[in-house]
């Protein structure tokens, strides 16, 4: 069987499997927020506390169109009723709030614009349906809708197959270490360090986004230095203040 062949002979199965299962992907609903918790556990299970905000915002109910960011929470059920993936990704309010460099106009208009994948995790038994990738699809599907333009994924470096598993999903991953680069209206360049140990991928959900050289002063010298990697533009349209993004 030729390489063709083989993939639309997986792509069959694959189908007749999910059509078999019965499953559906859909918003969490209020309520499910601790069987979301429980299934996302493995993404980071020595620090379960980091999923509590997660279940508490399914079970208000906060949805993509909350005023102040983004959330969206997506969950698989299969046909016997039980929730066998789930993907939450929200507005990366604690990078926003923790840096000094821009003001809050501009750090609004960002949580508009960038959504952070903070868990994404399919239950072991439903694992090699893709299950994973539909939910990142819907969710890019629903934030840009709403007018984001940048998703982030970060993941742990001990884990490699992520990196493949983001780059079949259509991420750009940056080095081992290395911080995202944000390019802003007026010049400023704002870095965003991943969390301690973690490697960044991004995906553009608009094609307004691209990656140019830029130049800036680092902590160990005075003089202006390339951005490793490049800085990402685009990320609020040059003409953000009056392209809905302004508060
Ligand atoms: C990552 C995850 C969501 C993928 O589930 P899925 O969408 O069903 O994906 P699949 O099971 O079809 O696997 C996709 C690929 O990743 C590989 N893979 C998945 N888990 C793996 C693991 N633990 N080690 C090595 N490879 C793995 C599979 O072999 C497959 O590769 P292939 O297509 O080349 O055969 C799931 O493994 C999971 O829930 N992991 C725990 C939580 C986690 O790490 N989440 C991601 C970080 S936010």
């Amino acid at each position: 069987m030729g390489r063709k062949a083989r993939e639309r002979a997986t792509a069959l199965a694959l189908r007749r499997r999910l059509a078999a299962e019965g499953v559906v992907v859909r918003a969490a609903r209020p309520g499910e927020g601790a069987t979301v918790r429980q299934l996302v556990l493995p993404v980071d299970p020595e620090h379960p506390e980091m999923f509590d905000s997660l279940a508490s915002m399914i079970d208000s109910g906060i949805g993509v169109t909350a005023a102040k960011g983004k959330a969206v929470h997506l969950v698989a059920e299969n046909g016997r009723g039980e929730l066998v993936a789930a993907l939450s990704a929200i507005s990366p309010f604690d990078w926003l709030q923790g840096t000094s460099e821009i003001k809050q106009p501009i750090k609004d208009a960002l949580a508009r614009s960038v959504v952070t994948v903070e868990a994404l995790a399919v239950a072991p038994a439903a694992r090699g349906m893709q299950l994973g990738q539909q939910l990142l699809k819907r969710a890019e599907e629903l934030l840009r809708a709403e007018g984001c333009r940048l998703l982030i994924a970060d993941f742990e470096p001990s884990r490699p197959h992520l990196a493949r598993y983001y780059t079949r999903a259509g991420f750009s991953l940056l080095p081992e270490g290395q911080a995202m680069h944000v390019g802003l209206p007026g010049g400023v360049i704002l870095p965003r360090e991943s969390h301690t140990d973690c490697r960044t991928s991004w995906k553009a959900l608009d094609a307004g986004i691209t990656v140019e050289p830029g130049l800036m002063v680092q902590e160990h010298s005075q003089t202006p230095e390339p951005v490793p990697g490049g800085v990402l533009v685009g990320v609020l349209p040059s003409n953000w203040a009056t392209a809905g993004l302004a508060p």
